[in-house]
């Protein structure tokens, strides 16, 4: 692997526009000693990136440095953006444009019964930011797009700039910012001295898209294996494909990926999205306990419950690592999602 193209990766993530947002760069990464030993496999090492500041971190806070520039530069004064209810997009969202003087509207679709009772976990947070926030009455996501659309004409219609975040042409801002992880992991791992094998993560889109960019530009071994948060949508790779070859084309980076080099799982998620599984919880609890260290109900921890599964079945053995886990942050999610951890 050639520093030059690190170099070079650096160089071209400098010259995208960037507010900056995150409280730390890069993020470290640690060892878990415990949770390693009492799982009896390969060494786990994660990296931090729920530490990356902005209202609980998360691995928004890297991607919003690339999107709110866009915005900016685009002259936008509101932005319009919908997700689920316990969203940590919206919710980091709504604390960076709290930082940058920016109005933001959050169309949220509900998940489960007590999104429409109680305001929490992140819900509470993105209201707490001043984010004008509408809940819908149900889980319909194409009635949930009708109506951002029509917010974004309302105020367009009152002469407002809108500007709507990871939309096609933009949503590979989020990927690149990925790709600076990817180049972070693997400083950080040779100065560590260890050679990891493979690099597990909750992801949908733009996180894998970035992270498998930005080590197949730099010629790392190490593989991705990616675990969706989301029961369906069989065109993940494709759009994880198409994500990274549009970062690749904006940051000049000589590479092209295909869908067949995305690894992303969806039989972890359970019954759906956004509803935690046993094994979500007991990877929440284990963590808990063996290492001080959060995870959050709706993503890492189905990712962990994974990693803890291929150990276990011993489809990861000790010899398959050094592993690296990567902590995409939610953990404010858990107090909505109270009564769950609290059974677990
Ligand atoms: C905590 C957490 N992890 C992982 C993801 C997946 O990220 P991506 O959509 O980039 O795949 C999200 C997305 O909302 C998230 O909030």
């Amino acid at each position: 692997m050639s520093r030059d193209r690190e170099q070079h990766l650096r160089a071209a993530l400098d010259t995208l526009p960037r507010i900056p947002l995150a409280s730390i760069r890069p993020t470290p990464l640690e060892h878990l000693p415990r949770l390693s030993s009492e799982l009896g496999g390969p060494e786990i090492y994660i990296k931090r990136d729920d530490l990356t500041g902005l209202a609980f971190g998360g691995n928004k806070t890297r991607m919003l440095e690339f999107a709110m520039a866009d915005a900016r530069d685009k002259g936008a004064e509101v932005i319009v953006f919908g997700a689920a209810v316990q969203s940590n997009y919206c919710r980091q969202m709504a604390a960076a444009c709290a930082r940058l003087g920016l109005e933001l509207h959050l169309i949220l679709r509900p998940v489960r019964p007590i999104d429409h009772e109680e305001v929490q976990g992140n819900h509470l947070l993105m209201r707490l930011f001043g984010a004008h926030v509408t809940v819908l009455s149900d889980a319909d996501r194409p009635r949930q797009q009708e109506i951002i659309a029509a917010t974004v004409q309302r105020l367009r219609d009152e002469g407002r700039t809108v500007y709507r975040p990871r939309e096609d042409d933009t949503v590979d801002l989020d990927g690149l910012a990925y790709a600076e992880s990817a180049l972070e992991i693997v400083q950080q791992t040779r100065e560590m001295g260890i050679d990891p094998k493979w690099l597990y993560l909750c992801a949908l889109d733009t996180t894998q898209a970035g992270l498998v960019l930005g080590l197949q530009y730099l010629g790392h071994s190490m593989q991705v294996r990616g675990i969706s948060p989301f029961e369906g949508w069989e065109g993940r790779f494709d759009e994880m494909a198409r994500i990274a070859n549009q970062g690749a084309q904006r940051a000049g980076l000589d590479i092209h990926l295909e869908a067949s080099q995305f690894d992303n799982d969806n039989t972890y998620v359970g019954e759906r999205y956004g509803v935690p599984t046993p094994a979500g919880l007991e990877a929440i609890r284990l963590v808990a306990r063996s290492e001080g260290l959060l995870l959050d109900p709706v993503y890492t921890s189905k990712a962990m419950s994974a990693l803890i599964d291929h150990i276990r079945t011993g489809k990861l053995g000790k010899d398959d690592g050094p592993i690296v886990f990567l902590h995409t942050g939610g953990y404010s999610a858990l107090f909505g999602y109270a009564t769950d951890v609290i059974e677990a």
